[in-house]
């Protein structure tokens, strides 16, 4: 098993956040109990609240027996939580920073390689680093004791304000030093898209313009807003929350060039590729390339413009839904359907690759349901990469139903991860941290493509300019605009 082995002190910034206590704090308990986190670790929640040690300790107690994946019992609690310190302190204060760099310098028993994770405000980033910088606690690239800096999405905003953050953090970090977390990397069946497409024979020679009608890729939530979060959802909306950073991923890692190595490099340069030849699907027929939605009120549900913290008539979008294409050799003409979305009608996370139909039609197409059948028309192949829940990866292939008739029925090959392997999945953030401390960056995102993403983010804002969103139901697949979008296709939903 993988385990990082060198002395660690974690900060944390941000400690008393929503992200802390759901994520990370249950991430770091897992890899202490799995005994991958290194033999000398301290784990430091830097926060304003006024905390002491045991009532910071008890706090997160708290939170990883709600929110642990291993069940919490009393005595590793308190092992862990003697790895656990608080440090009081604001963020606009840059007596707090050197307060703490005191800490590593009076402390000879806290480990000095530092990896300092940044759970805050997008906005507030840039000036924390420089204050860190200021304060001492950022050591020189390429030395030891080593400081690495993760930074939590989004990112910036937008191609500018994104370059000015890379630009800016670069005055007191090397790039080898910023670990831009995307959790989806993190992901066992996200990773799992390389390993299917480029260690089988069978699927690259298909993955083409020749061969594939059209891709569909959703990613949808049944939560609304959760606790805490409508300030931060208001300014961002779908587009920057999701669509930026964890769809883009997955359309790279299924769409790109083999490549020609698994170092972070080598699968960062075909990302890249892929994202400068990605572009929105010029408009058809007078239909938008993209359709914005909203959450209306439900039953005993909130509007999305009546939750906590939400302007009143925010013209937010809560759902969305592109139509894509990649300007390349393999990908040219076939649309890629995007779309994501809170409060649908069920959480699930997928990517469709439809293929086109065979060129001649032999065979009747039925759907059955027990004796009695329906003439379908042709049902084309797809192939599913369940990203959750359901893990697992899925072909629909048509086969003879047995009968005394020659009629074909649509039939499921599957592979799912719990059929296969008993053990749990890991969660992303797990993955990523141990990673992190092992100084491992493949699975982060490097400046360059986050660029690139916002890139693609302006030009979907240009072309389609002026749209607002439409109202949807809770509960529902979306405005029922999305389907016209996906037409003469159809989202594949309820499946
Ligand atoms: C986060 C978004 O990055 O991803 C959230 O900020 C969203 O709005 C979450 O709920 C979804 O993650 P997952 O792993 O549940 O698909």
């Amino acid at each position: 098993e993988v385990k990082a082995n060198e002395p660690v002190t974690f900060v944390i910034f941000g400690a008393t956040g929503d992200l802390t206590r759901r994520k990370l704090l249950p991430a770091l308990y897992t890899l202490f109990r799995e005994r991958a986190l290194p033999e000398q670790f301290t784990i430091i929640g830097f926060a304003r609240r006024e905390y002491d040690n045991e009532e910071f300790c008890e706090l997160m107690g708290a939170a990883l027996r709600e929110h642990s994946r291993l069940p919490a019992d009393d005595a590793s609690l308190k092992e862990f939580c003697s790895h656990l310190l608080y440090h009081r302190g604001d963020l606009s204060d840059p007596a707090a920073f050197q307060s703490l760099n005191d800490r590593f310098t009076n402390d000879s028993t806290l480990p000095a390689n530092r990896l300092l994770y940044l759970s805050i405000s997008s906005d507030m980033v840039d000036q924390t680093v420089h204050f860190a910088h200021n304060a001492g606690l950022i050591t020189p690239a390429n030395q030891t004791p080593w400081t690495r800096v993760i930074i939590e999405k989004p990112f910036g905003r937008d191609l500018e304000t994104a370059k000015a953050l890379n630009q800016n953090l670069l005055a007191y970090l090397a790039e080898s030093q910023i670990y831009r977390i995307d959790h989806y990397l993190g992901k066992e069946t996200v990773q799992n898209i390389l390993s299917f497409r480029f260690a089988n024979t069978i699927f690259e020679p298909v993955f083409n313009r020749t061969y594939v009608d059209h891709i569909q890729i959703t990613a949808a939530e049944t939560v609304g807003m959760e606790s805490g979060r409508g300030a931060f959802y208001d300014r961002t909306g779908a587009l920057r929350d999701m669509v930026a950073n964890h769809l883009f991923q997955l359309l790279c890692l299924v769409t790109m060039e083999p490549p020609d190595g698994l170092n972070a490099a080598a699968i960062r340069a075909e990302k890249m590729k892929i994202l400068h030849a990605l572009q929105p699907a010029a408009s058809m027929q007078n239909r938008p390339g993209g359709v914005f939605g909203q959450y209306a009120k439900g039953d005993d549900i909130n509007a999305f413009r009546e939750e906590d913290r939400v302007s009143p008539d925010s013209q937010t979008e809560t759902f969305v839904a592109l139509r894509m294409e990649i300007n390349n050799w393999r990908w040219a003409g076939v649309p890629i359907y995007l779309r994501t979305g809170k409060r649908m009608s069920k959480k699930t996370t997928e990517i469709a690759v439809q293929f086109r139909i065979p060129a001649m039609q032999l065979f009747q197409h039925v759907a059955c349901e027990g004796d009695v059948c329906d003439l379908t028309g042709v049902k084309p192949n797809t192939l599913i990469f369940r990203i959750q829940p359901d893990e697992g990866i899925f072909l629909q292939v048509s086969a003879k139903r047995p009968s005394m008739q020659l009629v074909v029925e649509s039939v499921d090959m599957d592979f799912s991860y719990s059929g296969k392997w008993d053990k749990e999945l890991p969660e992303a953030y797990e993955r990523l941290l141990l990673d992190a401390l092992r100084g491992d960056p493949t699975l982060f995102t490097r400046s360059d493509e986050v660029e690139s993403e916002w890139q693609v983010i302006d030009a979907i804002w240009k072309a389609t300019e002026g749209q607002k969103p439409v109202d949807y139901a809770p509960g529902s697949w979306g405005p029922t605009d999305a389907d016209q979008l996906i037409a003469p296709f159809s989202w594949r939903n309820e499946q």
